[in-house]
């Protein structure tokens, strides 16, 4: 009984020793003294042959299992040891090989943001999706087709001086050039319409056009424009009329209204441009505006029965709108910016303001 409570101390000085050790040396000597050769385990089985059977068997199974407890403790000690002196080995050993890169160090690369046009059409883009818009996109570079000849502009039209741009093949069976305008995309999209019978379609479609226009304060010959379609049985001027002031003071704010006054594009029946009320004096005239109180922002109107046909829709069945802005210019006027130029100048101190 008294070896018993013997082995219980052993063990737990066994077990406090093992905590104590830190390092790979210090374990081996844990082991050795609880242990090894000299230590009490061993000289109490050094006994065992002096003892009776019964005493000899009790003490010889008691022994054995004090030591198989204290070698797996040293075991698990032994191990936490390593892995703990191996990890300090690789950080201590780790090179941060950017340190050696001149002047990275001392000057870290700053991050950048969106330029102000890519935040502009996200946020046209959360407003119409806001009204149950879906957002497309198309190509930029276009055939006369789908930039001139789907939206009932033929060859020869002088409608087509509105929009001249860069021809890319003038010579192919079918001459490429770069869109002037996103109505191509509408094209595009009742055409997709009709293959895969989608109708009725909901979607606006911002992207990049490029037009042969000297850049001046309001004008770029690389822009943004989005576009609207809607496409749907009893669509009225009513419902273009309404969306439009409905997206004017979502994005522009509650004081900010719009108005359509009659115009002419050859893909829209009856057509208007749209206009909202100047920004800059909030209506009452200015500079800006010319002392009217509006400013124009694009065009809209009724999609007009020979593109529906173009396409494949019949406009006895279907009726839509359309309408098309550009997203610089609402850029400009939503942040009062003088000369659009300055949104392509790369100039930091004009960039970092947004
Ligand atoms: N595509 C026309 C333009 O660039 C704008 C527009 C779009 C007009 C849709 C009517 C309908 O001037």
């Amino acid at each position: 009984m008294a070896e018993t409570v013997d082995l219980d101390v052993l063990v737990d000085q066994a077990r406090t020793a093992a905590a104590a050790a830190g390092t790979t040396e210090e374990i081996r000597e844990v082991a050795a003294s609880v242990t090894g050769k000299k230590s009490p385990l061993a000289q109490a089985g050094r006994r065992l042959g002096s003892l009776e059977p019964g005493e000899r068997k009790e003490l010889g199974r008691a022994l054995h299992e004090a030591r198989a407890t204290v070698e797996a403790l040293i075991e698990a000690r032994r191990t936490d040891i390593a892995a703990a002196e191996l990890a300090r080995e690789m950080a201590d050993s780790r090179i941060d090989l950017t340190e050696f890169i001149p002047g990275l160090a001392a000057a870290p690369a700053a991050r950048g943001h969106l330029n102000l046009v890519s935040r502009t059409q996200a946020s046209l883009e959360d407003v119409f999706v806001g009204m149950g818009f879906e957002v497309a996109e198309g190509p930029e570079i276009e055939t006369d087709w789908y930039n001139f000849g789907a939206l009932n502009i033929p060859p020869a039209h002088p409608a087509r001086g509105m929009w001249d741009t860069f021809y890319l093949d003038l010579g192919a069976p079918e001459s490429t050039l770069l869109r002037t305008h996103t109505s191509p995309v509408q094209i595009h999209l009742m055409e997709q319409a009709v293959a895969h019978d989608l109708l009725p379609l909901h979607a606006v479609m911002p992207g990049r056009c490029y037009r042969r226009d000297t850049p001046d304060a309001r004008h770029l010959p690389v822009f943004h424009q989005i576009e609207g379609l809607v496409v749907d049985r009893g669509i009225t001027f009513a419902d273009l009329a309404g969306t439009i002031e409905v997206f004017t003071s979502a994005y522009f704010g509650p004081d900010i209204h719009s108005r359509l006054r009659p115009a002419y594009f050859p893909f829209t029946e009856p057509s208007a441009e749209f206009e909202v009320t100047c920004t800059i004096c909030l209506g009452s005239g200015c500079q800006t505006c010319s002392q009217t109180g509006w400013i124009e922002l694009g065009g809209c109107g009724m999609v007009d029965p020979a593109v529906f046909t173009a396409v494949g829709i019949d406009p006895d069945q279907w009726s839509g709108f359309a309408f098309g802005f550009g997203i610089d210019r609402c850029a400009q006027m939503r942040h009062q910016i003088a000369d659009m130029r300055i949104l392509t100048d790369n100039d930091l101190r004009f960039l970092r303001q947004f």
